[in-house]
């Protein structure tokens, strides 16, 4: 059984955007620009952008961290976007999500413009997408995509198992799998809430990405030897022995389902890592299509 290493691969993704923007710097160009936005207080999302802008700053990108108080009314909310998505010196907007309940998501999502989209969340990125063009890619889904191919991972004619259909992970994934390159050609199945015989479907799996939430969720008894098992799930559970009070648990019962795998991400230390340098490297393709 090999660890998937997210802190290696996450690394490697970083060191090379750092050395193409240092080049960018030593020719005298405009390093990308990433606007985050962040509504509230929720420590979750606190964490999640606080990587994000110091990631920027570890690899030489410029950031810009807009906050909003959780009652911001929805206009406001889009007037800050219009004024990203006209602002030359921006490449990337991502808005962390989620967001207070007098705020439609959807709509905040399609306001974007698709050439700052680094969260791949756009009904354009996601057509793109579908359509095998070039595309922000939502981040976690590409982060695993690029973890298969450092670990060189064979993937076609495998048969992989989705568990989850979200916009953001579950769903895109099952794209990604499914599509003519390399990590894709699989035939893939896409497992959720309604599915009736998902430990059948699981034990036939040459790939398992469990994506829904369910910390423990898929057991020894629902992976077959030597699959490849990706954890994306990320929740926190009440632990005293911790400073913050909580543990990070993924979907997988770690413990007992790695001695049956090839290879597993471990959580944390898999695919979180990972969302955030693919983040990184759509941020560096959205400078690239910025004209200014
Ligand atoms: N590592 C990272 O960077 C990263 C990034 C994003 C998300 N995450 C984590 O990944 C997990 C999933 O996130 P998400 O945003 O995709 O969640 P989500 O929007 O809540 O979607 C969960 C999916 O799981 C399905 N599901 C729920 N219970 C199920 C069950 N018992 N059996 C089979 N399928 C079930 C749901 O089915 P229905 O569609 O039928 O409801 C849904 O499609 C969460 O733990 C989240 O924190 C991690």
């Amino acid at each position: 059984m090999q660890i998937l290493d997210g802190k290696i691969v996450a690394q490697h993704v970083k060191n090379e955007l750092k050395t193409k923007t240092d080049l960018l710097k030593a020719e005298g160009k405009r390093v990308p620009h990433l606007a985050a936005i962040l509504i509230g207080s929720n420590g979750a999302s606190e964490t999640y952008v606080a990587s994000k802008v110091k990631t920027c700053h570890e690899i030489g990108f410029k950031s810009s961290l807009i906050r909003f108080d959780e009652n911001i009314a929805e206009s406001d909310l889009t007037a800050a976007i219009e004024r990203l998505n006209n602002d030359e010196d921006i490449d990337g907007i991502l808005v962390q999500l989620p967001l207070p309940q007098q705020i439609s998501e959807e709509k905040i999502i399609s306001l974007i413009h698709p050439d700052k989209d680094v969260d791949g969340f756009h009904p354009v990125s996601i057509g793109k997408l579908v359509q095998g063009l070039p595309a922000f890619i939502p981040a976690t889904p590409y982060g695993i995509m690029l973890m298969l191919e450092h670990y060189k991972i064979e993937t076609s004619g495998k048969h992989a198992v989705v568990i989850g259909r979200s916009n953001i992970v579950g769903r895109p994934m099952s794209i990604l799998l499914s599509q003519n390159t390399y990590p894709g050609n699989c035939t893939v199945t896409v497992c959720h809430s309604r599915t009736t015989n998902l430990k059948e479907i699981c034990l036939q799996a040459d790939i398992i990405v469990a994506a829904l939430g369910k910390p423990g969720f898929l057991t020894a008894d629902m992976v077959k030897e030597n699959a490849v098992v990706i954890d994306v799930g990320i929740t926190r559970v009440p632990d005293t022995t911790k400073k913050s009070g909580f543990a990070i648990k993924g979907d997988v019962d770690f413990e007992n389902v790695a001695p049956k795998c090839s290879y597993i991400t471990p959580v944390p230390g898999g695919v979180g890592l990972m969302t955030i340098g693919a983040l990184m490297m759509n941020t560096y393709n959205a400078a690239l299509l910025n004209k200014g």
